[in-house]
């Protein structure tokens, strides 16, 4: 006696039956990605298929998104001014600001989540406040970012999403948000965010690459699993109401354990790098673009119901037509 295992697999209407886990359009966040200026929408040259966006020039890309059936953004902001508080990114005029304020205006429906660092803003290009020598200064950073996630709430986002990797910001900005009036507003926290090779098509794009060093006295370092689990659960325990998990394709296996580990929703990002790659790979002819199901599929199959992923809106069109 054995056992059959392709008894389930002989016909479509039977795999379809027991097929354990499907993309849906609710799991997608999309990215976008705002700079000064008006007039315009112009391809980032390391992210194809990818747009910088002058407020102006969004409501198309809207209109489009809302069609598709997607119905959450994340908002970059690319600002001309920088300097060393960061100073543009907690502006009530600021880009990210003006931005939140135009989708609100013209899809009132869309969920509106904003990310919540300062290396665009700063000329230093670090996610936080020197010190004389050189070194992220914690606590006061967390200040800013507090004044960032309030200045963006009052602009109309429904969750903030800090991606600093400080310790202490999401009960920072938690705090801030209460104190403000803002109880309604959500935080999901990029936690185990590592410092990464992939985050390079993104640095390029939000012109956001540190000017001197790397991120690694602040995000994880990938050989480490465990720790992973120490940054979600103080972020739980600070009051986050998503964790996330950043990049995804490397780190599915700290999706897993995050899902295996806390019951809280789990985001995951799958970044610029890990979608420049098989864009790449696609345009190249090496593989198929049914490879892009594939990929983002093993992200919600290692845990992850919340995606975020460039790649929104090519799947969404697969699903849309596949129902
Ligand atoms: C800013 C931030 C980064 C990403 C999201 N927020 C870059 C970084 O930490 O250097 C990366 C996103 C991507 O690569 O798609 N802290
Ligand atoms: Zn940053």
């Amino acid at each position: 006696m054995f056992n059959r295992t392709r008894r389930l697999r002989t016909n479509k209407v039977l795999r379809d039956m027991v097929r354990e886990n499907k993309l849906s359009t609710e799991n997608f966040i999309y990215p976008l990605f705002f700079v000064e200026g008006n007039n315009i929408k112009e391809e980032i040259s390391t992210m194809p298929g990818v747009f910088h966006f002058s407020v102006d020039m969004i409501k198309e890309e809207l209109n489009e998104l809302i069609s598709l059936g997607i119905k959450k953004v994340l908002v970059f902001g690319v600002p001309n001014h920088k300097d060393s508080i960061g100073s543009e990114s907690f502006n009530d005029e600021g880009i990210v600001q003006m931005a939140v304020k135009e989708i609100k205006k013209h899809s009132p429906d869309m969920f509106v989540i904003t990310d919540v660092c300062m290396c665009q803003y700063t000329d230093h290009g670090h996610c936080g406040i020197l010190s004389d020598i050189g070194v992220v200064k914690n606590d006061i950073t967390l200040d800013y970012l507090s004044k960032i996630a309030l200045s963006h709430a009052l602009s109309g986002a429904d969750m903030v999403a800090p991606s600093d990797m400080m310790d202490g910001r999401v009960s920072a900005i938690r705090q801030t948000l209460d104190n403000n009036g803002f109880k309604y507003v959500s935080i999901m926290a990029y936690s185990a965010k590592y410092a990464s090779n992939f985050y390079g098509p993104f640095r390029e794009a939000a012109h956001s690459a540190p000017s001197f060093g790397d991120r690694k006295t602040y995000q994880m370092d990938f050989s480490n699993s465990d720790e992973a689990l120490i940054e979600i659960e103080s972020d739980i325990e600070e009051g986050a109401d998503i964790i996330m998990v950043k990049p995804a394709l490397s780190y599915l296996d700290i999706i897993r354990r995050a899902k295996d580990n806390f019951n809280i929703p789990i985001a995951a990002y799958n970044v610029s790098g890990e979608y420049s790659m098989i864009k790449n790979a696609i345009s190249q002819g090496l593989v198929s673009d049914d490879i892009i199901y594939e990929i983002v599929l093993s992200i919600k199959r290692a845990g992850a119901g919340i995606i975020i992923t460039y790649f929104a809106k090519e799947l969404a069109k697969k699903i849309n037509n596949e129902n």
